[in-house]
């Protein structure tokens, strides 16, 4: 994995701003509208698509092949996993594991992401700036080691791809997505086809969104009230998850900088220094600057009612957790390995304070977090297994 420091992407984005807006601009309109124009993605009246690299336009014959690579276990060495086999639609995309378990039974030190709008990022991975489109990103699940997801190393990969070789709706499929390729059965599109398939993983229609596109009764009054404590100064959850995707790590098509956030919660303080437990400190396993100790990427929370359990280490199993640990302006432990009094920890963001919630405030931001679910999303059938257990 290339790893580029944190200052190192900060100064790059600043000087795309000063130096060359104009130009940017006016590629980035020229990609999205050529590629809005192409293909259709259905979004619902004032949301933006997200980006698209030049060299990635979206297709329909695209979409479909990396559906069915997402779904299908060959493209694991020992064809025991694929990529829903940690990201299930009916979890929004994500695991009830606590972390990645991969097809060699290895275990990950994070928690699934979900996919909900995972278009929409401006970084990948709970904490890597340098990893900030889904090409980068969906690479590794495939090809990495440490730890092994779906273990197609350099030397699988012959015997993987002959498999997608020998199978005739495969070489269709791959022909018409990369119509202008010669042998498109190689890692790279591979990856352009899952990555055009996971922008297409989006949710708009929640209650909340129903809400917002006028109706007034689509929340209950809990929902209403969560709503308006999670968007208000007392619990100050919108500054990290902003906007429509409820994250500040988010842009569109439209968007002319992919600004990337990190913020550490007070979820640990394992030496009274700061630290998270050694190896999953956030963007420090980065930089390794202190002061970015326990910092991570704010996560979407659509959807988040059905993927618990959450955290990027899986640490929390309820949502009742999460709002006390907001209450408490940090999570302390008693006891064990990674005793430590979170809400101490000097590297926490501003917005991390001691809240003392009533118990009424913390059952309505748990009752408008439910009001993100979008029961259509994880039930779409354009978004489930094509093979629907037959295969091909
Ligand atoms: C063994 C379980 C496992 C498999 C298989 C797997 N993933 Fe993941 N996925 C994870 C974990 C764990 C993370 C969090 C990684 C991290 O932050 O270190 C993740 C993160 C992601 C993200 C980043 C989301 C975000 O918000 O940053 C994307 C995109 C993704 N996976 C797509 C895929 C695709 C596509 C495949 C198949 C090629 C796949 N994954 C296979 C476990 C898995
Ligand atoms: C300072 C920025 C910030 C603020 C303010 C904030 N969050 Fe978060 N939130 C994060 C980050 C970062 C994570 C992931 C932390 C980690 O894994 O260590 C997170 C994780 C979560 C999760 C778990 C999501 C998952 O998929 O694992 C929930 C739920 C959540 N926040 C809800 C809230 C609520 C409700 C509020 C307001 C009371 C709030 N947050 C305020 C940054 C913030």
């Amino acid at each position: 994995m290339v790893k580029i420091s944190y200052l190192f992407s900060i100064v790059t984005a600043l000087s795309f701003t000063v130096g060359c807006q104009s130009t940017t601009t006016v590629n980035e309109t020229q990609t999205s509208s050529s590629n809005s124009s192409t293909f259709e993605w259905k979004l619902p009246k004032g949301v933006y698509p997200p980006k698209v690299p030049d060299d990635n336009p979206m297709s329909e014959a695209k979409v479909e092949l990396g559906r069915h690579l997402f779904y299908d276990t060959r493209l694991s060495a020992n064809q025991e996993q694929s990529c829903s086999s940690c990201h299930l639609q009916a979890f929004a995309f994500a695991d009830h594991n606590k972390v990645g378990i991969g097809s060699t039974g290895a275990h990950s030190l994070r928690n699934p992401n979900s996919l909900t709008n995972t278009g929409y990022y401006t970084s990948y991975s709970w904490a890597n700036p340098a990893l900030d489109t889904l090409e980068r990103f969906i690479v590794l699940p495939i090809i990495g080691d440490d730890p092994i997801e779906l273990g197609v190393t350099e030397e699988m990969q012959p015997e993987v791809f002959a498999r997608f070789e020998n199978n005739e709706t495969y070489q269709n499929m791959f022909k018409a997505a990369f119509p202008d390729i010669e042998n498109p059965i190689k890692l790279e599109f591979i990856v352009k086809a899952l990555a055009a398939f996971n922008r297409t993983l989006n949710s708009f229609n929640s209650p909340y969104d129903k809400y917002l596109a006028g109706d007034a009764n689509a929340l209950t009054p809990a929902q209403q009230r969560g709503h308006d404590l999670f968007m208000g100064e007392r619990a100050e959850c919108f500054h990290c998850h902003d906007g429509i995707h409820f994250s500040d790590s988010t842009a569109n098509e439209k968007s002319f900088q992919n600004v990337q956030f990190f913020h550490n919660i007070g979820l640990y303080n394992v030496d009274d220094e700061g630290s998270y437990p050694e190896g999953n400190q956030g963007l420090y396993e980065i930089t390794a600057k202190n002061t970015d100790k326990g910092k991570f990427k704010a996560p979407s929370l659509r959807n988040v009612a059905v993927t618990f359990p959450y955290m990027h280490d899986g640490s929390m199993a309820t949502l009742q957790e999460v709002i006390e640990l907001h209450s408490n302006g940090g999570r302390d432990i008693q006891s064990g390995e990674n005793a430590g009094m979170g809400t101490q920890n000097p590297f926490r963001s501003d917005f991390i304070t001691r809240k003392d919630f009533t118990q009424q405030e913390k059952d309505d931001l748990i009752a408008f977090l439910h009001a993100l679910t979008d029961n259509d999303f994880i039930t779409d059938p354009k978004l489930s297994d094509p093979f629907n257990n037959k295969g091909f």
